[in-house]
């Protein structure tokens, strides 16, 4: 599949409307928020280290890493999240910026985590050698992505339904495959050639609470891009069908008053060798 740059457009285009960042920030942020003990852990993050939090969103990473004394700035492409990052944690340093091509010198972290931004880059590979890039030698890099589709049930089951009821071929750009990042011999394949060794990976059974199906369908309609974008595209009947089939899956996740829905991650850890 060739990836152009007319998905790095269509992703900036997304991520940049004020109303999405919003909406991830208030559905989808305290999700991937689970990854962030997984994400510190793996870089051995320790008072004092300079972390860079690509894609960093509201800044949650960031943020954690803040607290736990290091010194922490974030990055992220989407003139919007980046205001929301500052709004929400105004004594942290964010800026703007393309984890394919980092505005920083090379080897100036000790530290550098990618928090569910990889399916959104158009060049995986590029955001891969750009992190090695900047990190100091000995300095460690982690990032956090869903699980395989036929585990990550709450991504997966959008697109199933889509399959089932409605077109998955509604001309978006073609990006890379959204599941790949949650293999690990795949991330084991594009760090080692990024120059990254000891690559090792942890499952996280991650998931999602939501008060009813309705919460889950508006928070995918209103807080994606990629999954927004191909269900805003289906005709109305097919629309409504694939919402059915969505609350009928979603009300087999019922728990504890609200519904869990399985939102597993693959937290991959890699070390940037001494001599580098
Ligand atoms: C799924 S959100 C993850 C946000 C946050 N890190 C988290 O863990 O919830 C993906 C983020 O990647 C950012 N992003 C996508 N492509 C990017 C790129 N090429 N460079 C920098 N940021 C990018 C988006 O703006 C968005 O904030």
């Amino acid at each position: 599949m060739i990836v152009s740059d007319t998905f790095w457009d269509f992703e900036h285009a997304g991520w940049n409307r004020d109303a999405l960042a919003t909406s991830y920030h208030q559905h989808l942020g305290e999700v991937t928020a689970g990854c962030i003990p997984g994400l510190l852990q793996a870089v051995k993050l320790k008072a004092g280290d300079k972390i860079l939090d690509v894609a960093c969103g509201a800044g949650y990473v960031a943020a954690a890493a803040h607290k736990v004394s290091a010194e922490a700035i974030g990055l992220d492409f989407s003139a919007a999240q980046v205001r929301l990052a500052r709004q929400t944690y105004p004594h942290i340093r964010f800026i703007e910026g393309d984890a394919e091509a980092l505005p920083f010198a090379e080897k100036q972290f000790d530290a550098v985590v990618n928090s569910f931004g990889m399916p959104h880059v158009p060049h995986p590979q590029r955001a891969a050698t750009e992190s090695f890039r900047v990190l100091k030698p000995d300095g460690r890099f982690a990032y956090a992505s869903w699980c395989e589709a036929s585990k990550c049930i709450g991504i997966s089951m959008v697109y199933d339904a889509i399959r089932e009821h409605g077109s998955l071929d509604v001309g978006l750009p073609p990006g890379p495959n959204f599941f790949s990042y949650g293999d690990l011999k795949f991330a084991s394949d594009m760090l080692g050639r990024a120059g990254f060794r000891d690559i090792s990976g942890t499952e996280l059974p991650l998931v999602w609470r939501v008060p009813s199906p309705e919460a889950f369908i508006e928070a995918i309609s209103s807080g994606t891009v990629r999954a927004a974008a191909v269900l805003n595209r289906q005709n109305p009947a097919n629309l409504e069908n694939i919402r059915h089939y969505l609350r009928k899956m979603i009300l087999g996740f019922e728990h504890d008053g609200g519904f869990a829905v399985p939102m597993p991650a693959l937290v991959v850890s890699a070390h940037k060798p001494m001599h580098h």
